[in-house]
């Protein structure tokens, strides 16, 4: 017969304490944390106390105004989230039997993938209006980090990279086109030379931009070198800026969602363009997909045609 599970631990130590502590590290802070929870400052304090004799190290130190986990602290949140986790698929999966698609679904896109994501998301929870949503929109860079600590359930993210331990497939093509004012003297003619782009004042998205990324290999690729102009950290920002006359970018052809590709900015005719960037859908290969996430999934393949609309 197999041996009941028993650990030491689970008679020093409870869910409870485990949430609380996975709410500071997250939130960084114990105030934060008992906001967050509905709990006063001291009964955090007094549970995270307990939680260190449990574990028998501290687990947080204080420096200046600011918390930080410990070593101890680190291996402790870790296993942390793998208990939060089955214990919330648990849940769904429970509800998932009495017919109800209940939950929590975590998502972390790039920033061009904000115009259609919420729209998927949408229609997602209006077929199950149980499941609550933390949508994060992000660059690349922080979305790889997210993706390292295994913080949410699924990520988009364009061309994501070639790691053992993460899963990807390729879900939508993400074109990345020159974007000019409509008055600028490019505007109209065809066949650009890329060169001709080294001309004019550019504005770059920051570093850590997963379209920066594609934008620095294309044209280094050419042996042509930008002029940049100044780095903007969202694609809005951008799309104001070449409106305002400050220069041209390459940004994704769907960020002209909202107004359509004849608003106020043009698409120019440059050779090579539009860079065929694509976004990926996928999670850590370790995580247990929820019965949520893997229910979105499917809906997320079965809309891809249907989702867009640039
Ligand atoms: P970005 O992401 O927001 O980091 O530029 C775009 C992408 O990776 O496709």
């Amino acid at each position: 017969m197999d041996k009941p599970h028993h650990t030491q631990l689970l008679r020093r130590v409870s869910l409870r304490q485990l949430q609380i502590f996975e709410a500071i590290a997250r939130l960084n802070g114990f105030t934060r944390a008992a906001e967050e929870l509905f709990l006063s400052q001291p009964t955090v304090s007094m549970q995270i106390k307990k939680l260190e004799q449990g574990v028998g190290l501290p687990l947080f130190e204080q420096i200046g105004k600011q918390t930080y986990l410990t070593d101890a602290g680190r291996v402790v949140h870790e296993h942390t989230r793998h208990v939060l986790d089955a214990l919330s698929n648990l849940e769904m999966e429970i509800a998932d039997l009495q017919g109800l698609k209940t939950g929590m679904l975590r998502l972390a896109v790039v920033t061009t993938a904000k115009y259609f994501a919420p729209r998927a998301l949408g229609q997602f929870c209006e077929r199950y209006p149980g499941v609550e949503v933390a949508l994060k929109v992000t660059n690349r860079e922080r979305l790889l980090e997210r993706l390292g600590q295994n913080i949410d359930d699924l990520y988009i993210i364009g061309h994501p990279p070639e790691l053992d331990d993460v899963i990807f497939e390729p879900y939508l093509a993400n074109p990345l086109v020159v974007l000019a004012a409509r008055k600028h003297p490019l505007v109209g003619q065809s066949n650009i030379d890329p060169a001709q782009l080294a001309q004019y004042p550019f504005i770059m998205r920051e570093s850590g931009s997963g379209t920066r990324m594609a934008i620095e290999t294309f044209f280094a690729q050419r042996g042509i070198k930008l002029k940049i102009r100044m780095e903007l950290g969202s694609n809005e920002a951008i799309k104001q800026a070449i409106d305002a006359g400050l220069g041209i970018s390459v940004l994704s052809r769907h960020t002209l969602a909202p107004e359509g590709e004849h608003g106020r900015l043009a698409i120019l005719d440059v050779k090579g363009f539009p860079i065929p960037w694509q976004w990926f859908v996928g999670h850590n290969k370790g995580k247990r997909l929820s019965v949520i996430a893997k229910t979105f999934l499917s809906f997320l393949k079965s809309k891809r045609d249907s989702i867009m609309q640039v």
